[in-house]
């Protein structure tokens, strides 16, 4: 039998976001469409997140130029310090699909925590500034999020000058 592969991305499904994404969006000026796509996909694959350790689910989706969005979710480890956070495992997935350019990037958890420093700086290698959304389900207000720049959580991120 024929084994079936499971693809990693979820391409926006839309034809004219997907034409816009590629011809004119620049982390500058993501529409709120998109951010909002990136909660719903961060939202669901915050489901699947492997957490036995701290149960802290985090799920993050990043959107690209070329108009794809990839998701992670944390992986826990046993040895506490092999846990990969969201946002990194999404840009691996980002990598891993040959594409480069993140143009915004939703973190979901339960009370909005933004990226730890070692993803903010694994982001910044890709987008050194872009949208961050990051979206709490359980806050005392039901759900809330806002959205701050890569650039403000990370300011002087380590660049490698040759
Ligand atoms: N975590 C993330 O996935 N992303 C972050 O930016 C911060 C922390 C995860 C790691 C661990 O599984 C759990 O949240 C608690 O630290």
């Amino acid at each position: 039998m024929k084994k079936k592969t499971k693809v990693a991305k979820t391409k926006i499904k839309t034809k004219t976001a997907k034409a816009t994404a590629k011809a004119t969006i620049k982390p500058t000026h993501v529409p709120a469409s998109l951010l909002d796509q990136l909660v719903q996909e961060a939202t669901a694959v915050r489901e699947r997140a492997y957490a036995p350790y701290s149960n802290y689910r985090v799920g993050a989706a990043i959107a690209t130029r070329q108009g794809s969005i990839f998701v992670g979710c944390n992986v826990e480890n046993s040895t506490f310090g092999a846990t990969i956070c969201a946002e990194r495992g999404a840009i691996m997935q980002m990598v891993a699909f040959g594409e480069t350019e993140p143009i915004a990037c939703a973190v979901v958890t339960k009370d909005g925590g933004s990226p730890c420093g070692i993803c903010r700086q694994v982001l910044a290698e890709f987008a050194p500034d872009m949208p961050i959304v990051m979206v709490g389900l359980a806050s005392a207000e039901g759900e809330s999020g806002h959205v701050v720049q890569l650039k403000d959580l990370l300011p002087l991120a380590f660049r490698l000058e040759n």
